[in-house]
């Protein structure tokens, strides 16, 4: 679905549009592990400004999309009150689990929150959530690679692809 020069393109893109909102404000980039770690490692370098960075990991829900658990397993080290938060995500498709940790975030008082996705699977979305900064719009498939995995694996491929024929249901997006 996107080579190596579309991603770099993309990134790219994405670094100016965040450097311009964002870059005198001394940022802090929370990236939700582990889809976005490859993301955010390209995203950063592409940033020539002061910013921290933060990692949150959050369990994948189990059970129907409609009534989704999402659970904060390893919190942010570091304080953000009054802090930017830009949240890195690799992709956002029915909006819980970004809808769940800005809920989450807000309780640490923030200046403010915005999300950054690489990918955005708009057909399936169950909770309205605002992307600051999005990569790509699609609405059908599961994709893998660049950090994104089907059961655990395919995070380490250098593009994203989509699995042909791949369940669609919430247990494929365990995370291990
Ligand atoms: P949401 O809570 O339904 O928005 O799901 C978001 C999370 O599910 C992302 O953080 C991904 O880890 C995972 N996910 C959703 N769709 C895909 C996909 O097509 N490929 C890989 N992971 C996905
Ligand atoms: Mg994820």
């Amino acid at each position: 679905m996107l080579s190596q020069l579309d991603l770099a393109t993309t990134i790219n893109r994405l670094a100016s549009e965040i450097a311009n909102d964002v870059a005198d404000l001394n940022p802090v980039f929370v990236g939700l592990l582990k889809g976005s770690l490859i993301f955010m490692s390209d995203l950063i370098r592409q940033l020539n400004f002061p910013l921290t960075t933060d990692f949150l990991s959050v369990s994948s829900y189990q059970g129907t999309t409609s009534t989704g658990l999402v659970r904060i397993l390893n919190e942010v080290e570091h304080p953000i009150a009054n802090r930017h938060v830009i949240l890195v995500e690799d992709i956002v498709d029915s909006g819980q689990t970004v809808h769940h940790v800005i809920a989450h975030l807000r309780l640490k008082n923030p200046a403010s929150i915005r999300i950054c996705s690489l990918l955005d699977k708009t057909a399936r979305r169950l909770t309205p959530v605002a992307i600051s900064y999005i990569g790509h719009q699609f609405t059908d498939g599961f994709v893998v690679g660049f950090g994104m995995d089907y059961h655990g694996y395919y995070r380490n491929l250098p593009y994203v692809g989509i699995i042909k024929g791949a369940s669609e249901n919430p247990s494929a997006k365990s995370d291990p």
